[in-house]
């Protein structure tokens, strides 16, 4: 066997984030405004990636060293039988961490056929707690207590340590952030607030609106003392914080403040088969043509993508140079 790849910067490829769809049924205003990306946008299904393609991809990453899944969208579990697509990743050897990030709202009727399928993590977006905030921050498309019901049924299922994903935008929703702790604060569930991004090119990012993280966490510390953690592992995304009370945990995702480059293991994959070298990236490498010619090739084909990558947009944010156009958050997953 080859060795496995290195990139430019002799990052290794840990993790794939793979989107199984670009279509989703919210429509946050950080990343797919309503204004800006039309109901009935999307590819035809044909053009996405079959469960066979899939398969195959995951396999080939899995043999390059990639150990750890995320399935992504769009909103993941508009796509049809999900469930018989983790049945069959998760029987691949090496695999040894499927994960899903989800908007939740369909998630009460699917966790359980998730579950028994071999799904090990969830990870649910929650933006607010209050039913108006939630719905305006939805774009006006979800029902916060669709989410809350799908956070239950998935603990219910036997998912263990769900986390909250809450996108923080300064005056918008930051005055979420106390009353979503005060609610799942003790609840084994970890909230982790994100800083908002500038992704893709339509949701009208501007500095002022990242609140950022040392700043939210002096305000959470102010009410609930907090104590630095270490990380699960290497190059994990969110930095951790304990309650002093010991009522479980609470994460920081700083990519704006904090960039984390230098340990970015992370491939991603549209659901029409394009590889991203990194979040920001504006193009994608098709990975069809070698797709079709089955996992050897394909291998190859990631392989040399992997060690011709170089990017750290988030450590270059804004010098000159760097791209503004970027591929949507929503055909990436994030
Ligand atoms: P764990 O496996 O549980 O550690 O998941 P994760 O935090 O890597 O994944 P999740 O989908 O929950 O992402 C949390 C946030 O981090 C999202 O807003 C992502 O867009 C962002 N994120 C994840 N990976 C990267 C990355 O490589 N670069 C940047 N800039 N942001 C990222
Ligand atoms: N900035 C930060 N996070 C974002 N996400 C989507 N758009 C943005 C953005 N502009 C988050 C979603 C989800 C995760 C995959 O990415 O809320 O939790
Ligand atoms: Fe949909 Fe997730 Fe984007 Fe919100 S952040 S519009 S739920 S893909
Ligand atoms: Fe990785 Fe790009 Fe995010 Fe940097 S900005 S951590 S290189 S995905």
């Amino acid at each position: 066997t080859s060795p496995l790849p290195l990139d430019l910067r002799a990052r290794p490829l840990h993790d794939l984030r793979l989107s199984v769809i670009e279509a989703c049924n919210f429509r946050c205003p950080y990343c797919m405004p309503a204004d800006r990306v039309p109901d009935d946008y999307g590819f035809d299904s044909a053009s996405r990636l079959s469960f066979d393609e899939i398969e195959t991809l995951v396999r080939g990453c899995v043999a390059l060293g990639v150990n750890k899944l995320r399935l992504t969208g769009g909103e993941p579990l508009l796509r049809k039988r999900l469930p018989q697509l983790v049945e069959r990743l998760a029987a691949i050897n090496g695999l040894q961490d499927i994960a899903l990030t989800t908007n939740g709202s369909l998630l009460a009727a699917q966790a359980r056929a998730l579950r028994d399928a071999g799904l090990g993590r969830i990870t649910v977006s929650l933006d607010a707690i209050d039913p108006q905030r939630f719905s305006q921050m939805s774009g006006g498309r979800g029902d916060i207590a669709d989410v809350l019901a799908g956070i239950e049924a998935a603990q219910a299922a036997g998912f263990a340590s769900i986390k909250l994903n809450c996108v923080v935008e300064r005056g918008i929703n930051d005055d979420q952030v106390l009353p979503l702790l005060e609610r799942f604060r003790g609840s084994g569930h970890v909230l982790r607030f994100i800083e908002y991004m500038d992704v893709g090119t339509c949701n009208g990012w501007v500095r002022d609106r990242v609140v950022p993280s040392a700043e939210l966490r002096d305000r959470i510390a102010a009410r609930w003392p907090l104590r630095a953690l270490e990380a699960n592992y290497r190059g994990e995304v969110a930095s951790r914080y304990a309650f002093a009370d010991g009522q479980g945990e609470v994460g920081f995702v700083s990519s704006v403040s904090e960039p984390f480059c230098g340990d970015c293991h992370r491939a991603r994959v549209s659901a029409d088969g394009k590889l991203y070298t990194c979040l920001f990236a504006g193009d994608g490498h098709d990975l069809r043509p070698a797709l079709a010619q089955g996992e050897s090739a394909l291998r190859d084909r990631v392989a040399e993508l992997w060690s011709n990558r170089g990017d750290r947009y988030s450590e270059l944010r804004g010098a000159s140079g760097t791209s503004r156009r970027h591929v949507e958050m929503y055909l990436i997953g994030g």
